[in-house]
């Protein structure tokens, strides 16, 4: 199969991505945290076809991506008033809610669960692609299942050339990194996973949140958790990231003094100076940490080579959107943390 890429504002894409996807098939969408792989997200042999193109596990389900808040009630059940308040204030914008999911939401897409993730987009193509295409959309990040999500429409070309039809390429994504997920199903809302939406932010409206503990730390493949897809290794490079956490001047003494021939650095813009002669890649300025989270994962895949050693990792602190970077990272790392304030 050919796959085109067609930018998002050519006139009639939206239109051609929709026929695609009323079709049965999967088009990749830009959005503003990543690009995802859409499909219809109410017919289960469309949501199948995402799992196969994504080399997927099936029990991890899909977010449904509606146009606006009115379609909350079209597919979930008793919707606390808290859900209505955040889709007033956050949506369209890098907020999933988990919610009861009523029988017009097929299993395929719930992953066999009982809620439903729902998200509107804040990327103008993407609400107008699910708008046209009259139903709404199961997409996941459009990265092969394990490897860094996908920013660029030439990250799913990479990944997916030759197995869809057609990319909406609207270029680099301005969030860069996933959705922030919150459950609102239980007692106490549970944040599942950090992204652009903060923790600060959500307790703010909720005055509550408890945060998961696979955001927090590694949890076992077996394990049994509220986010099917928390468990499993993510945005990993093939080779070992070291986090290497501290003070500047303390953090470039040890990686120095480990740092081997083929190794490489992944360092804040402001820090390259410190690592010349390390091989330093760069994904943003420490002191804005938005460039951090729009960069993070075009570098970890530009660090996804056989041929590099170790990466040893520099990660923003603090909260906001840092701390979805920090989490990003930590997972990518498999949460192999080196304090360079102790360490040797
Ligand atoms: O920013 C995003 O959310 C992107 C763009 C494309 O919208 N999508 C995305 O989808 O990141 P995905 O499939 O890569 O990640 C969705 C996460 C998975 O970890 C999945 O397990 C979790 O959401 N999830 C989906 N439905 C759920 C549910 N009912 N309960 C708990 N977790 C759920
Ligand atoms: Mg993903």
């Amino acid at each position: 199969m050919k796959t085109q890429v067609i930018p998002a504002n050519h006139p009639n894409v939206a239109q051609k991505a929709a026929e695609i996807i009323q079709s049965g098939d999967v088009v990749a969408i830009p959005t503003e945290t990543v690009y995802g792989l859409a499909a219809n997200g109410l017919s289960e042999d469309a949501v199948s076809r995402i799992f196969e193109v994504k080399g997927r596990p099936s029990d991890n389900p899909l977010i449904l991506h509606i146009c606006d808040a009115t379609q909350i009630d079209l597919y979930c059940h008793d919707v606390p008033q808290s859900a209505y308040r955040l889709a007033q204030l956050f949506w369209p914008g890098p907020l999933t809610m988990v919610l009861p999911a009523k029988d017009t939401v097929p299993k395929r897409t719930t992953g066999g669960l009982s809620t439903v993730a729902l998200r509107c987009p804040d990327s103008e193509i993407a609400r107008q692609i699910i708008q046209l295409s009259g139903v709404p959309l199961a997409a996941p990040s459009a990265n092969i299942s394990g490897k860094p999500s996908t920013t660029t429409a030439e990250h799913v070309l990479h990944d997916h050339g030759g197995k869809i039809p057609l990319i909406v390429d609207g270029g680099a994504c301005r969030v860069g990194v996933e959705s922030t997920i919150v459950d609102l199903t239980e007692e106490r809302p549970r944040l599942l996973r950090p992204g652009g939406i903060t923790p600060e932010q959500l307790m703010a409206v909720l005055g509550d949140l408890v945060v998961d503990k696979a955001v927090t730390a590694q949890i076992d493949k077996d394990a049994v958790v509220k986010a099917p897809g928390m468990k499993y290794r993510h945005y990993a490079p093939t080779e070992p990231v070291i986090i290497v956490a501290g003070e500047r001047e303390k953090a470039a003494a040890y990686i120095h003094r480990h740092f081997e021939p083929g190794d490489r650095v992944l360092c804040f813009e402001e820090e390259l100076p410190l690592y010349a002669d390390c091989n330093p890649l760069s994904y943003g300025k420490e002191a804005d940490v938005s460039t951090l989270s729009a960069g993070l994962f075009a570098a970890l895949r530009e660090l996804d080579d056989g041929s590099i050693g170790k990466v040893y990792a520099r990660c923003p602190v603090g909260g906001g959107v840092a701390y979805a970077v920090q989490n990003r990272l930590k997972k990518a790392a498999a949460f192999h943390i080196v304090d360079a304030e102790v360490a040797q």
